[in-house]
């Protein structure tokens, strides 16, 4: 059995990792991190759990940590991710950070966006893990940087179609909307029940931190630097992130083109799904599961392709996605525990 560790563990994604790998038939959970609830049962903080996990959580250790753990989960906020994973490293363990400080390879993008970097030295080793993108270098990594929930739902649909030349880099529009969880569980008055119930609003206009990360990776598929329009949006659920993307196409490009090229591109992954022609996906056909739904229309008045995605940001776009990676490091069936259908109705 791989033995792991959640370093964050009574955050939403550190639940969402326990609830996926109670399912792994090749992971144990030896230990998981909070210093605010350090003693107390994980089925206390969850009761979800109860009658699973026996584990009490643990105040981080990390020397301990990475002695004891095979794998890691880092699943704390952007700037403590950076302090802790160099020391996990040192040790042996390999390590799955969930937050952003590994993401980004240009440090001084990093910097302008985010804080200082205390670990810069690892930036260059850091995989990006994007699964269906980086597969290769994801096995080889000590350190997988796991993307960020709407840079995954906004990756997905446009890295095969900016490759292939079949859209412009230029002029692309990304219009997101999330579920609340994705501002993880931390009280704050933005995300309590009166400011969100019956609300729908823009948030970070213009200045979202998951531009840069968004735009490393477009650029990386269009072979030159591409800047895009993103805007986030906070809408009352808990879960799920749908994404929409207006994008020039190239001369005579019909919808069934981009289709057919997101159906080839994506052809050996399992939890990407196209949908077809004229259908389009849902939230509700995704949560839950770590699968990742796109569909796709020309707007042949326009010359404009729309491609919408929906995902679980607590599954694909954080935790389903670090256990795939980890499946995937480890030499492991890529699925294994990620077998969970959506929760419809
Ligand atoms: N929520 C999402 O949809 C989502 C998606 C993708 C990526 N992410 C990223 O994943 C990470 C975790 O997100 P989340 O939503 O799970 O956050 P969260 O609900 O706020 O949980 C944060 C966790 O980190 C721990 N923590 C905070 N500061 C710490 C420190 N200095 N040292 C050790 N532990 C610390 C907290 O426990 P204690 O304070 O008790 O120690 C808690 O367990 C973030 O970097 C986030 O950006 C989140």
């Amino acid at each position: 059995m791989i033995k792991a560790a959640i370093v964050g563990g009574s955050g939403y994604t550190g639940v969402e990792l326990l609830r996926i790998l109670h399912r792994h038939p090749h992971v144990e959970v030896v230990s998981v991190t909070s210093r605010k609830h350090a003693g107390t049962p994980v089925a206390s903080l969850f009761p979800s759990l109860s009658s699973v996990y026996t584990l009490k959580f643990q105040a981080p250790d990390i020397p301990a940590l990475s002695r004891s753990c095979d794998v890691v989960f880092t699943a704390v906020p952007h700037q403590t991710a950076m302090s802790i994973v160099p020391e996990l490293l040192a040790e042996g363990t390999k390590v799955i950070d969930l937050s952003a400080d590994f993401r980004i390879r240009d440090r001084a993008v990093y910097e302008a966006w985010y804080v200082p970097h205390t670990a810069p030295e690892l930036l260059d080793e850091a995989v990006y893990g994007l699964t269906e993108i980086y597969r290769e270098k994801v096995a080889g990594a000590r350190l997988v940087a796991n993307p960020g929930c709407y840079p995954t739902s906004a990756i997905l649909p446009l890295y095969p179609l900016l490759k292939e030349g079949l859209v412009a880099g230029e002029g692309i529009v990304v219009d997101s909307k999330s579920g609340t969880s994705g501002a993880g569980r931390s009280a704050s008055l933005a995300t309590i029940f009166c400011e969100v119930n019956e609300a729908f609003k823009a948030y970070k206009v213009g200045e979202h931190r998951h531009t840069p990360e968004i735009e490393q990776e477009l650029s990386a598929a269009a072979n030159k630097e591409t800047v895009i329009n993103f805007t986030p949006h906070l809408v009352p659920m808990s879960r799920g992130i749908l994404t929409t993307i207006y994008a020039q196409t190239a001369e005579g490009v019909t919808t069934g083109d981009v289709l057919t090229a997101l159906a080839d591109y994506y052809a050996g992954a399992r939890f990407v799904r196209i949908r077809p022609e004229g259908e389009f996906p849902n939230v509700s056909h995704v949560r839950g599961s770590n699968f990742c739904d796109i569909g796709a229309k020309v707007d042949q008045r326009t010359g404009r392709a729309i491609l919408v995605s929906a995902i679980d940001n607590l599954v694909k776009g954080a935790s389903g996605q670090a256990v795939q990676n980890m499946n995937i490091m480890f030499g492991l069936e890529e699925a294994a525990g990620l077998d969970a259908l959506a929760l419809f109705p």
